[in-house]
């Protein structure tokens, strides 16, 4: 089974409504080798060669004005059933070598009955998978029911926490009963529309911010199989939503929202127990930067400490505010920790430029002419230390195409860490 996958992209940036949509829009993983899907006018010809059982709708499509004149809007828009399979018709060539499986998940329906909801990272989960085999392409979508989802579908209500959305009150009483539900994370949500990572041990599991948001799926149905349930007495409430996983390890990160700080985690293949490499304070701030995600090089895990923290106070609210759950304090400047993998020691703490970043891309480590590693390199997808990104997110904006981009560009960032320094000035 794990051979037979080609490939996993953790960062789900969003899920397009359908196989239409998916011809439609413009994300990375449209185009594979010199295949491609089927433009919009050719969708009707897209042959379904096998349909699942069929489920009751979660909702109907709700069409809104301008989705069939423009093509990139589709993206934005739900999925119209819970789950879908047939065969792509493929334009040009796949090359015959090309077989497998790859999987991709994100947020793919956006309203419950009436009621639409405001950002991206709100969509229920949707699995979407392509299998390459022999030159033909099968495409299949399905939704990931995850406890929010099931409960959202059966009683046509947002249940739990989202990342912007929170459940209306029938009174006081279920308003106190709700953040109590928060302290414990009961009330938060385990929609896991995030990423999706395969483990050393062939496990593939959809992830979100929350830990109860680990859900274990079967690559070849996209059956939901059950929750991810770390052994460990770990605790907190969140992690990274994109762990850095290989064959022989998975590596995360997981905040520490009561003394600020951050625990580097490790996990093997086969295990569900999570055992801490080390730990890293926070150098400023009333509480820790959020990691969305974090670098990693041969020897370190590289924790980046960004000055858009988590925030309790906004965590409590029924209304999001234009940062949501996170603050902005730039007073209490940016930092990259180094941390070694073997040994968990923190071997720099370097203060970087104001920075803010949903993904770092990659990193590496810079060695002298004797082979001695003098810093590391993590490149990121950096906002030029704006928040606003954030509210630039909210599908009323994604919505209003008019020809030109709404969001505003990211710039390739690099920063350089160069460690022995740091290191002495601990020292001292
Ligand atoms: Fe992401």
């Amino acid at each position: 089974m794990a051979s037979s996958l080609v490939s996993f992209l953790a960062t789900g940036n969003y899920i397009s409504s359908s196989c239409r949509a998916i011809s439609n829009h413009d994300i990375d993983s449209c185009t594979f080798g010199q295949a491609s899907f089927p433009n919009k006018r050719k969708s009707r010809e897209l042959s379904v060669v096998s349909v699942a059982t069929e489920l009751p709708l979660v909702v109907q499509q709700q069409p809104w004005k301008g989705v069939e004149k423009e093509k990139k809007l589709v993206a934005w828009t739900s999925i119209q059933q819970d789950r879908w399979e047939g065969e792509l018709v493929v334009e040009g060539t796949i090359p015959r070598w090309l077989n497998g499986t790859y999987l991709r998940n994100g947020p793919g329906l956006w309203h419950l009955g009436d009621y639409d909801f405001r950002h991206l990272f709100d969509g229920y989960a949707t699995m979407v998978r392509l299998h390459f085999d022999n030159g033909r392409l099968v495409m299949g979508h399905r939704q990931i029911e995850s406890d929010a989802y099931k409960a959202a579908r059966k009683n046509n209500k947002l249940c739990y926490r989202e990342f912007s959305e929170v459940p209306k009150y029938d009174n006081f009483l279920a308003y106190i009963g709700d953040l109590a539900n928060l302290f414990s994370g009961a009330s938060l949500t385990d929609n896991a529309n995030t990423g999706v990572v395969q483990l050393g041990d062939g496990r593939v599991v959809c992830l979100t911010e929350t830990i109860k948001g680990s859900i274990v799926i079967d690559p070849n149905n996209l059956d939901t199989l059950g929750k991810f349930e770390y052994s460990d007495t770990l605790g907190g409430l969140v992690h990274s939503a994109h762990p850095i996983v290989t064959e022989s390890e998975f590596l995360t990160l997981l905040p520490d929202l009561l003394n600020p700080g951050y625990l580097v985690a490790r996990m093997e293949p086969g295990s569900n127990e999570r055992k801490v490499i080390g730990r890293v304070d926070c150098r400023g701030g009333p509480s820790p930067g959020w990691v969305h995600s974090f670098p990693v090089t041969e020897h370190y895990v590289i924790v980046p400490e960004m000055p858009l923290r988590y925030c309790a106070q906004n965590l409590l609210r029924a209304e999001p505010t234009p940062l949501y759950k996170f603050e902005w304090h730039p007073e209490s400047k940016a930092y990259m920790h180094v941390m070694c993998k073997a040994s968990g020691k923190l071997v720099a703490s370097v203060e970087v430029p104001l920075f803010v970043t949903f993904h770092f891309i990659n990193a590496y480590e810079e060695k002298d002419e004797d082979g001695r590693v003098t810093g590391v390199i993590a490149d990121c997808c950096e906002h030029n230390a704006n928040t606003t990104i954030l509210d630039k997110l909210r599908l009323k904006n994604l919505r209003s195409w008019s020809g030109e981009d709404v969001l505003p560009d990211a710039r390739y960032n690099y920063i350089y860490t160069p460690y022995k320094i740091e290191l002495r000035s601990l020292i001292t």
